[in-house]
């Protein structure tokens, strides 16, 4: 990352919302349901699939859970009633994993039931490495009921260990290099080490059957993952490519161009300032080139 990159990022923190906002908006469907469901409809019609994630996560109420929780049926009613080909995200922080342990199952418990109900798929994002643990564990305890899956974080060290763990039943990964500021004794630091053991974490799942949402935008893992794709003959159905909303469109064409299938994450909801950050930081270059504008 430039020097110019890094400040970026290290101010993104100190910048009022409002102006978040204003660069955070390709990232995001909007405020409301009917935001997701048309950014959906629009993608549906240009060949992608989507990933339909509320967003709010860190919740501190009980009554805040149960909110979130009605609206992801919300998403998934809405899926069934529009017919979209999408599924759903969800955050098990915005469940109430860290108030409650109990709360959180009765709470995903219900949202898995409606889900199957209605057949569509449910995807357990992954947060920071204090839910890794929890996270993997509701994963397997709910894999064999329900038609779920969970994320794996490449710059994670215990990853390739996980896959090996998980390996005595089904498994639904989505593979991403991973997005939280980790501390060196558990995450690889250095970019290229973190797309190294992405791709022997892809490879080690090809090996096992597993089906992967291989989200990533970086062009040398697609690469990989084309290369790989090849190597163990899988088949269209056997794996999916995954973007973000807002990201690298060019690519996303190509790779839908190339005959694979793809899934976009498309969030929405009030709650967008943590995501929107997240997002600013790994690419400070859409404010830069937006205060570059600015300065001409
Ligand atoms: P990298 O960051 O190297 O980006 C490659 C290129 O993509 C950049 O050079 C730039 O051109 C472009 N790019 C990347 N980010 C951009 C941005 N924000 N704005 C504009 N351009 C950008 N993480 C996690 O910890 N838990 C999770 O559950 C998920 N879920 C998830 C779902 C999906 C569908 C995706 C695609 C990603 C996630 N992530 C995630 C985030 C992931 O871990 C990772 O932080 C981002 O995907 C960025 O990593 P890349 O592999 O894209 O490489």
């Amino acid at each position: 990352m430039s020097l110019f990159n890094k400040s970026v990022s290290m101010m993104i923190d100190k910048i009022p919302p409002q102006a978040i906002g204003v660069f955070a908006k390709r990232y995001i469907a909007g405020p409301t349901l009917d935001d997701a469901i048309r950014t959906t409809k629009k993608l549906n019609a240009e060949g992608a699939m989507t990933t339909i994630d509320v967003l709010g996560e860190f919740v501190s109420t009980r009554e805040e859970t149960w909110h979130f929780r009605n609206l992801a049926i919300k998403v998934l009613e809405a899926i069934d009633q529009h017919k979209l080909n999408a599924n759903l995200s969800l955050k098990l922080t915005q469940m109430g994993l860290k108030l409650s342990k109990a709360l959180c199952l009765e709470n995903i418990e219900m949202i898995f039931e409606k889900a199957k109900e209605l057949g569509i798929f449910v995807r357990i994002d992954m947060e920071d490495s204090t839910c890794t643990d929890d996270t993997l564990e509701i994963y397997r305890n709910y894999r064999d009921k329900y038609n779920i899956g969970t994320v794996l974080q490449a710059y994670m060290r215990r990853t390739i260990d996980d896959i090996h763990r998980l390996s005595d039943g089904r498994l639904n990964f989505r593979l991403c290099k991973g997005i939280y500021d980790e501390p060196r004794e558990i995450a690889y630091k250095e970019k290229d080490i973190v797309r190294d053991n992405y791709i022997w974490a892809l490879e080690t799942l090809f090996e096992k059957k597993a089906y992967v949402g291989i989200a990533t935008h970086d062009e040398y893992l697609v690469f990989h993952a084309e290369r790989l794709i090849r190597k163990y003959g899988l088949n269209r159905d056997d794996y999916e490519f995954q973007m973000l909303l807002g990201v690298d469109e060019q690519l996303r064409k190509i790779i839908l161009s190339r005959g694979h299938r793809l899934r976009v994450y498309v969030p929405f909801g009030e709650d967008w300032l943590p995501y929107s950050i997240r997002r600013l930081k790994e690419n400070p270059n859409i404010i830069k080139s937006a205060l570059e504008g600015y300065v001409k």
